[in-house]
């Protein structure tokens, strides 16, 4: 039985951080390298890092499988561009393609609509190749390019998504 719970305690918070670690060591390290890895987990994934998102208004979801977390999401809500960022959206090498994802997005999907957001939107690393399949698949367009500087010499080199809802 799958389900997705709202991050709230600092136990969850922890949870978050350490599933990012095992994932982002798992799927980034060939695509951007173990330093870029290691320096984004700390500026973004920190414990500290999604604390301080969510004093921020970021909101943070858990996957679940029985009582094992397995996923996670970190989504933005802007309601003056009518717009949800999906900041963060993440499953467990050894789950994926099991449906995890497709809850996650449909649970993002209902979450914006809900707030009368229209339109859900992403930025993906332009080597993320199978992910950026996915989105596509899971109906997502490519509306333009970004390269953004992330400090200690790192450079995000990403495409920007979206999805009208
Ligand atoms: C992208 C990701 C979140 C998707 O989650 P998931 O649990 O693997 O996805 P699901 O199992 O729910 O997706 C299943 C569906 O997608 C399809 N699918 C899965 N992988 C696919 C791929 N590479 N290309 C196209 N379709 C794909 C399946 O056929 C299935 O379709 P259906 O629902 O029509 O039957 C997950 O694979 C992941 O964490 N990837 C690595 C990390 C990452 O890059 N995250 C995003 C950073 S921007």
């Amino acid at each position: 039985m799958d389900n997705i719970l709202k991050v709230e305690s600092n136990s969850q918070v922890d949870a978050v951080a350490k599933l990012a670690r095992e994932i982002w060591q798992q799927h980034f390290t060939p695509i951007i390298g173990d330093a870029q890895v290691e320096y984004m987990l700390t500026k973004f994934q920190s414990s500290k890092a999604i604390a301080s998102q969510l004093d921020e208004g970021w909101e943070y979801y858990i996957a679940t499988r029985e009582k094992d977390y397995v996923g996670y999401t970190g989504i933005v809500p802007n309601v003056s561009c009518g717009k949800m960022l999906i900041s963060k959206i993440y499953v467990k090498d050894r789950i994926r393609g099991s449906g995890v994802g497709n809850l996650l997005l449909d649970f993002i999907e209902d979450t914006s609509k809900a707030r009368g957001l229209n339109t859900v939107w992403l930025t993906v690393n332009r080597y993320n190749e199978d992910t950026i399949k996915w989105y596509y698949r899971h109906g997502f367009v490519t509306v333009d390019e970004v390269k953004k500087d992330i400090g200690a010499g790192f450079i995000m080199d990403d495409f920007i998504m979206e999805k009208k809802i």
